[in-house]
Formats: C-alpha cells, structure tokens, sequence
C-alpha cells in the first residue's frame, strides 16, 4: 500500500466512523511560543480538548505535517525522521475507550482496511502511578478483541503517557501498537515493545487525555474526556510495503538513488547513514520553509533548525562528494512528491531555492574563515588545543568534525572531552516529567524572569567552559528586563570570549533542550555532577535542575520547560566589581 492510499484509507475509515476530515496545520504553531514546531497532530487542537468548540464537531481526523528535531542524532536508522507525517483522529468529549481501541484494531486488522495478522500485535499500557491508576479499563478491551495477556505490556509514565508539549497543558495515559517483524530477532528474553531493538515496530499511539498538567507539576482532571490518536505514515506505510526502513519508501527511493548518482565516487555502505542524512534534513528544511510563514535560515528558533539542517546536509554531502547544486535538485524533488498534498509547497517554491542557494554560500564562506583562523592558530602555537577546538566551533561555526579531520593530517590529536556535551545535544529526550512542587525558588515567577532565570544557568556553565572551571556563581540578580550575574574572575573578557560565550548559549537555545527537574539528597547530586555554590541555603532533599546534558545546578526554580522558547541571548555590559569578581548583564531578545 502506497502512502497516498494509506493516508486515504485512513481517513476513509475515520469519516465512515463520523469523524469530519480537517487539513493539516502550519509546521508552525501558531498560538504557542512554548514550542518551535508541531510535534504531533494534537498539538494544533489544544484549545479544543481543553473544552473550547471546535467549528467541525467533537470528531475529527486528519494527516499532520510534523517536524521532530529531538530525533535529529536517530536519524538515518530504520525509522526516525525530521520530517514526518502523522494521522491521527480525535474524541473531543465524545467517544472513550471502548470506541477508540475497537476502531484501531478493526483498521488495523480487518481485510477491508489494512488486514495485518492480529498475531503480530502487541500493545502497551500505562502501569498506574501516583497521578493516575493503571489502565486495566484498555486492557481489558485489547482482550476482548483476543489480545492475549502475553502481548498486553504495562509500561510506566515514562512510557506510555503522552504530553504536554509545553509546561502545562492536556495530557493523559496511552496505549501503544506494535507489529512484531519476523525478520528481527529478539535482542533477548526481557525483548519488548519499546525496547527499539528492532524487532517491535512501533505503528500507532491512543492516548486517553483526561488529565490536564498543571504549572506546580500536579494533574487535575479536564472538563471533558479527549481522545487523541497518532498514527506515524512512513513507519506503517514500511510495515505495509514490508520494507526494512523508512528510506525504502516511495517517497525517498528516488531521492536516495538520486544522491546516489550525483556523488562524484565510488559509495558503498558505509555511506548509507550519510546519504539517508541529505536525503532527510533537506527535506525537512524545504518542508519548514514551504511555509507560508517564510522562514528563513537564521540564528534563532526555527530559523536556527533549518540552518543546522542546511549545514549538516553539505558537510554531509562534502563527504560524499555530490556535485555542486545538489541541494536545490533534491529539494525539487521533495517539493515534485508534497505539491500535491500540501498546496504551500508549490506556492513557496521559488523562496525554498532562493534559501537553501544563499545559506549554501553563506555557509561556505564561513567555513573558509573559520579554515584561515585554524591556519593560523597551527601557525601561532604548532597544535590545536580542545579550547581552540572549541573556539572554532562557536564562534567561527567550525564544526568539530573537520577540525578533528585537519587535525588528524596533521598528526595532531585534539582533546574531545568539553565537546561530548555538544554532540549529545539532539539525542532523544524523555518524555518524563520530574515531579512535586518546587521548595524556596524566586518569588516572581513572571514569564520574563522565568526565562532569564534559566538564561543564567545556561551563562554560568558556559562562562565556565569558554573561561574555565574556577568561575563560580558569586551572585545574581533579575529583573524583568535583564540578568546580571556574578562570578569569580578576574579579567575582563575578550570580544572573542564573550562572542564563544554568547553563541554557546544561543546554540543550546536553538537545539531546545528539555529542561529537567528532579529530587535527589546533596550528596547525589554533587556526585553526578551539579553545580551548587550556597551549601548552607539547601535542606536535605534538594531540587536539580538540568538542561539537556548541557548544565546541572542545584536550584528551586523556576525554569522553562524547554530552551528554545528563550530567544536571543546577547550580553550587555561586563564590569570589573573588584576582589577577583566580574559582573554581566544580559537579555534576551525576543522576536517580537
Ligand atoms: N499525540 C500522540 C503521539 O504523537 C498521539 O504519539
């Protein structure tokens, strides 16, 4: 089954169940700074499951558009993607389980739709927690329509509960589907759903939101019991086609056997991953920039994404040697497979090239300054330190890979260890949550300050990567319109160095990294490595707050739930306070 008759047949069954058929939204969200893209068909619909009356009715379905950059490192495996499209149908106080779990199984495995062996399907539930019971309701329908209590998994929150994308917001239980795949062998005896050997596909996620998150942390119920399905194309269109990834599919073939024959050597596997790399993340920028919208390849938000995306797509196609004005031919065709699904594709069209054609050269030039200032810091001192390294990389945009590889012709070694951080940036987050209600913390918790708050732990670690270890937080101040912050230094920072320290925060703004809360004794926490400066201020059960892998800091909040929603960081001022302490005040720009 081809992925245009999948998404038909989908929307077939669902508007024979009553459901009305509503278009995909923007990539964009449009009324929620808290995330950059939508993530997932719900997301668009948040006003309605919290009650508010949607035009269409409380049934609807449809395919979403959907760009995820927290699976940027999986990409080039069997089934992640940037750019991906999901179907999905939802209850908005209407239907409940019963409904939900009768229709996936009949779509599933009816011969009339897409008649799958209902041997190969195994399902998950929540396990039940403090904030919510266990799931037996859904358990019991799965065995009503003869899932066995062999491929019935009870999974915690971690698991199978789904959203909210932001800090608050409807969320709930869910039950997942899996398709077991004879060819992969189980990767043991504990192999199950989710364990993403391989051997599990996972195809379709019913999430039950009844709950809604609140912004201490707890869970109250909503006004009205949603339903909120999602069902991933590409991996049940592979399923379907009994194809092994993604890459094999219909709408990539021709794209990957294009990049093929634009490189200009002999490929082989190992190239495969970088192939699969061009072929997604042009893609994915030329479907962020079909939008209306008009994004362009920038330093902030989604500019930012598409940016890194353009640029990881020609280092990759550096490697693979592909001719020049590959990146407009590939978009063309990305364009040729979505322009008749998604109108804007064929209306941005000439603005898409325009783009990706500029960033290309912009991005060139860089590289090249960037190669002249490695020249001569080989020149200057015969070696490249991992601070050079890393000098390089934030502030001339070299990215550590082709310095590792300069360094190596050279015989020279660089030191990898303040640059492990910086790669893990992308790598899946969880979905888990940290609990409870924060102790001590600011007393404004204005939106603003929120967010300058988390801007001072991401300055503080990154001061202590550009200057070293010895810097010390020795106080801080917000208000509603600035930072300033205090540390233990004794010079005033080069341009150089404040230029590293901005673009190291910016960068981990524009990789939006979750922000994690959790509760751990003292001991713990310094032992996993958390910066914690007042000993004296903490009880016993402290509160750590980390971003991503980038920083971990003992702290009572609050925080943002994510670092992409914090705009542009620039440093205003800096001043020498005497004693071995230096003084910076910052912003952060918003776009607006
Ligand atoms: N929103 C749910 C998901 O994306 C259905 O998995």
């Amino acid at each position: 089954m081809h992925i245009d008759e999948l998404r038909e047949t989908y929307l077939r069954f669902f508007k024979e169940k009553g459901h009305a058929i509503i278009p995909s939204a923007s990539l964009l969200p449009e009324h929620d700074p808290t995330v950059l893209f939508t993530t997932a068909g719900m997301h668009p619909l948040v006003p309605y499951l919290l009650g508010q009356k949607h035009p269409m009715g409380k049934r609807l379905a449809n395919c979403q558009k959907c760009i995820r950059t927290t699976d940027i490192e999986e990409v080039g495996d069997p089934t992640h993607l940037t750019f991906f499209e999901m179907l999905g149908n939802w209850s908005l106080g209407d239907y409940w389980k019963e409904e939900t779990i009768r229709w996936s199984y009949e779509f599933l495995t009816s011969d009339e739709w897409l008649g799958l062996d209902p041997d190969r399907l195994s399902v998950t539930l929540f396990a039940g927690d403090d904030d919510a019971p266990r799931d037996e309701e859904s358990a019991e329908i799965w065995r009503e329509m003869g899932i066995p209590d062999e491929r019935i998994y009870f999974l915690p929150k971690n698991d199978n509960w789904w959203g909210p994308a932001g800090t608050t917001g409807p969320c709930g239980p869910c039950t997942e589907m899996f398709i077991e795949v004879d060819e992969v062998p189980k990767c043991g005896p504990d192999c199950k759903p989710g364990c993403n050997c391989g051997r599990y596909f996972e195809i379709w996620n019913d999430v039950f939101m009844e709950y809604n998150k609140e912004q201490d942390g707890s869970y109250s119920k909503l006004k009205q019991r949603n339903v909120d399905t999602g069902m991933g194309v590409e991996r049940t269109a592979a399923m379907l086609q009994g194809v092994s990834t993604v890459y094999h599919l219909e709408n990539f073939t021709p794209i990957v056997n294009r990049i093929r024959e634009l490189s200009q050597r002999e490929l082989d596997k190992s190239d495969k991953h970088e192939i699969r790399l061009v072929a997604d993340h042009v893609k994915a920028a030329t479907m962020i920039m079909a939008d209306d919208r008009r994004i362009t390849p920038s330093n902030t938000e989604q500019g930012y994404v598409v940016r890194r995306l353009v640029r990881r797509a020609i280092l990759s196609a550096d490697r693979l040697e592909l001719r020049p004005g590959f990146m407009e031919e590939i978009a063309q065709m990305v364009i040729d497979v979505y322009k008749d699904v998604y109108e804007e594709v064929e209306r941005n069209h000439d603005f898409i090239m325009q783009n990706l054609k500029r960033e290309e050269k912009k991005f060139k030039r860089t590289l090249r300054r960037a190669l002249r200032k490695l020249e001569r810091i080989l020149d200057d001192t015969g070696d490249i330190t991992g601070e050079d390294a890393f000098l390089l990389f934030t502030s001339y945009g070299l990215p550590i890979e082709i310095t590792r590889e300069i360094a190596q012709e050279r015989g020279l070694k660089i030191d990898m260890d303040e640059f492990r951080e910086e790669f893990e940036h992308h790598r899946e987050i969880s979905r888990a949550k940290s609990q409870g209600k924060f102790k001590g913390g600011l007393a404004d918790h204005s939106e603003e300050i929120t967010r300058l708050h988390t801007a001072t732990h991401l300055l503080q670690e990154a001061l202590r990567r550009v200057l070293g270890e010895n810097v010390k937080q020795m106080g801080s101040n917000i208000t509603k319109e600035r930072l300033r912050f205090d540390f233990s230094f004794n010079r005033k920072l080069t341009p150089e160095e404040i230029e590293a320290v901005e673009n190291l925060v910016n960068d981990v703004i524009g990789n939006d990294l979750k922000v994690k809360r959790e509760f751990m004794s003292y001991d713990e926490a310094i032992k996993k490595g958390a910066l914690a400066f007042f000993k004296e201020n903490y009880g016993d059960d402290v509160s750590v707050y980390s971003v991503g892998d980038f920083s971990m800091e003992l702290c009572g909040g609050p925080h943002v739930d994510h670092t992409g929603v914090l705009g542009r960081f620039k440093i205003k001022k800096q001043e020498n306070i005497g004693a071995g302490v230096m003084r910076i005040r910052a912003i952060l720009e918003q776009d607006d």
